[in-house]
């Protein structure tokens, strides 16, 4: 046991040494910095149920790293430290709990954590002497030169003490990074990875011209050496800063007295944490979380330090918003239509605070490495299983994959093939845009299954209490399966059967198996009652025809007004008719993409059949024919335009056309009346050219009243 303890210690040792060496000494980096907090948390963790263990080097009690060659040493009168980590909210409130223990009613301030690297300067006399690196936080490199082409680093200052050596952040800006590397790639030289590393390696340049010419910015937060106390405490010493001529943070907050604020120190922070997290992406550089410091500098004196960090202060880091992990598998999913959506099943990982293992990867072309119009996406880079993939949440939730890490590639990786039959009716695949398409319609058990979902969901037959797990349950079923359109409507009667035949076991009527009941079982059967009594726009709608959504529907449905109508158009439309498909083109919304899927739908065959067996199981209800009788307005078409006041725009179609007249989108020699509200535009100009006459909606709704 405790040999494996010590082998895995050994192993995060080595492995954080050679992670501190990448990015501190090497500006590389060749982690990502949440992968090394979690190495690190771990070797903490068993440092601490294995003190043992430990070793008298370990590198959670290190800072930085040991120093590049070619630079000056500057030896640091006060070590630079590193801070603490907290990640979630109890490791706050147990930070908060410890300075409680010091001091009962101690404020804290609360600053953006800024992603760059930290530097200290030494002002003797009010003159910059000396700039140095943290370097191993014993020892820095010398950089004076360097740091003397920062702008916002003032050469000298008025009313500061006699020494003082002030600490903060150098980083580069967005703004800055994109342009240094806009001009790398024109140069054809080398560019950076992040905003962190182009700050780093120009500070590191042994050449303080080429610093110069990169714009690099400087956020003073602390302090080393002093002859002097700048203030009493942190937020007073900070102001101090900025008076002296130093650039500080404008986020920064202090705390209040719980009774003023009306909330705990530990939701000040984190709430202030929350809102500077949504901030970030506007900042305009990077942050990586949020520092909490102990306000009074004699409790943070009281409060001192651990090994390499102080009590006084903790970041709280963001979660990481992106991650790399291992794509382990291209699965296939089967829609209903009929579409093959490839889903990443990943190595787990921690993305945004949320725990990932799948991600979408859209079609065909996605993976190949190009958007739908064929222009790279990914550098052009493909995605093959083995691959390490980078995986981001942007604002919604979905995680999506960002890039591929083409430097570690399994060699033996090969291109990801889409099948050419479908993985589960092994019916052939045709493309379809950038996409694949099953071609086994309802025989495809991924098809059927999920068209009977559509068919019962709310916008189609909404039947009460049989809802997509009952479809999951049911077609899986051997005494009553569900497997057909049909098959809802046929449940009832089949099991009555069953219960007539006193079938056994598990094939029992659903009253008496076990885990459903008589009452339960007859709410099941009275939801199905209730829905074979459905309204004809609901009934095209739920036969989930490609491209006839809900509005489709409903259109469709007001143009044939019963079942009869419209199913003997699209037979006829399937058998080619070229003015029954007139009839359907005269449907806003509908081209060739609904004609063609139609014919598929209606030409003979399995597809059909599934219809007309449920059909005869329903009363489809006919729309009225709008009266007319009375109407002053039926046969007259009319186009609205401009705002209407009394009721949306849909409405007053709705009605106009419940009346008899016809709605149409636009101007021209058939209008009969035009409806222009406020801001009528162009149809209006169109109409008085065309001599069509135009009204005002109470004009309007006086006409139709
Ligand atoms: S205070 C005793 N404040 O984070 C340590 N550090 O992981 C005092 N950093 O070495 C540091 N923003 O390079 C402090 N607002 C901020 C900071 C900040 C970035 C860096 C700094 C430090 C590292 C610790």
């Amino acid at each position: 046991m405790s040999e494996a303890v010590s082998l895995e210690m050994k192993e995060i040792a080595q492995r954080l040494e050679a992670a501190n060496l990448a990015y501190h000494r090497d500006d590389a980096p060749e982690i990502d910095d949440a992968e090394y907090d979690a190495l690190k948390a771990r070797l903490l963790e068993l440092e601490a149920q294995h003190p043992d263990l430990k070793d008298a080097d370990t590198p959670t009690e290190k800072v930085g790293a040991p120093l590049a060659a070619g630079f000056g040493k500057i030896t640091h009168k006060v070590p630079m430290l590193s801070l603490g980590n907290a990640f979630e909210e109890d490791d706050v409130s147990r930070f908060i709990a410890q300075i409680r223990a010091v001091s009962r009613d101690a404020m804290l301030t609360a600053e953006p954590k800024i992603d760059g690297l930290s530097l200290a300067l030494r002002y003797e006399s009010g003159a910059l002497v000396s700039a140095a690196t943290r370097g191993d936080g014993a020892v820095g490199e010398d950089v004076t030169a360097n740091a003397r082409t920062i702008t916002d680093i003032p050469q000298r200052l008025t009313g500061a003490p006699e020494v003082l050596e002030v600490r903060g952040e150098v980083f580069m800006s967005h703004d800055d990074f994109e342009a240094l590397n806009a001009r790398a790639a024109k140069n054809g030289t080398k560019s950076f990875a992040n905003p962190r590393n182009a700050a780093a390696g120009s500070m590191r340049q042994l050449d303080a011209s080429i610093t110069a010419e990169r714009k690099l910015s400087f956020f003073a937060y602390a302090w080393g050496d002093m002859s002097e106390p700048l203030a009493a405490t942190q937020s007073e010493s900070i102001a101090r800063l900025a008076e002296l001529g130093f650039r500080v943070n404008p986020l920064m907050r202090r705390t209040q007295p719980v009774a003023e604020a009306g909330k705990s120190l530990v939701t000040q922070l984190t709430d202030y944490h929350e809102e500077v997290a949504l901030a970030r992406a506007e900042l305009g550089y990077d942050i990586d979380g949020i520092v909490y410091k102990v306000d009074d500098i004699a409790t943070q004196i009281a409060l001192g330090f651990r090994s390499t960090t102080p009590r006084w202060a903790v970041a709280h880091k963001f979660a990481a918003e992106r991650a790399w992990t291992r794509l382990e598998a291209i699965e296939i999913q089967v829609g209903r239509t009929g579409v093959l959506s490839p889903v990443a099943r990943l190595t787990p990982i921690t993305v945004g605070g949320v725990v990932v293992s799948n991600a979408t990867l859209h079609n065909l072309d996605y993976i190949a490495g190009r958007d739908s119009a064929g222009n790279p996406i990914r550098g052009g880079n493909d995605l093959r299983v083995g691959d390490r993939v980078e995986i981001y949440r942007a604002g919604d939730v979905i995680p999506k994959v960002g890039s591929v890490d083409l430097d570690a590639r399994p060699g033996d990786a090969a291109p990801f093939v889409f099948p050419s039959i479908c993985p589960e009716c092994a019916s052939p695949t045709v493309r379809d845009g950038s996409s694949l398409r099953c071609t086994g319609g309802l025989a495809c058990p991924a098809q059927g299954k999920e068209r009977l979902k559509h068919l019962v969901s709310r916008e189609a037959f909404d039947i009460d209490g049989f809802g997509d797990t009952m479809v999951d349950t049911f077609w899986g079923d051997d005494a009553l399966p569900v497997r057909q359109p049909v098959d809802i409507f046929t449940l009832p009667a089949r099991d009555a059967e069953l219960a007539r035949n006193e079938a056994p076991g598990e094939n029992r009527a659903l009253a008496t198996r076990s885990g459903w009941g008589p009452s339960s079982a007859n709410k099941l059967f009275s939801g199905i009652e209730a829905a074979r009594s459905v309204p004809l726009d609901r009934m095209i709608f739920g036969l989930g025809i490609r491209h006839i959504g809900s509005t489709t529907a409903s259109l469709v449905a007001r143009t044939f007004l019963d079942w009869e109508s419209f199913f003997a158009a699209a037979t006829a439309v399937a058998e080619g008719s070229v003015s029954e498909a007139a009839r359907f083109r005269a449907v806003d919304g509908i081209g060739d993409a609904v004609i063609g899927a139609l014919r598929e739908t209606f030409m003979p065959g399995p597809e059909r059949e599934a219809i007309e067996a449920m059909a005869a199981q329903l009363d489809i209800q006919s729309l009225e024919a709008p009266s007319t009788k009375d109407s002053t307005v039926a046969g007259l078409t009319v186009v609205f335009t401009g705002t209407l006041t009394q009721m949306t725009r849909s409405e007053a179609k709705k009605q106009a056309e419940s009346l008899g007249a016809k709605v149409a989108g636009s101007v021209s020699k058939n209008t009969d009346i035009l409806i222009a509200g406020p801001g009528a535009g162009s149809k209006a100009d169109k109409a008085a050219a065309l001599g069509v006459k135009v009204i005002d909606e109470a004009a309007w709704l006086e006409m139709i009243a």
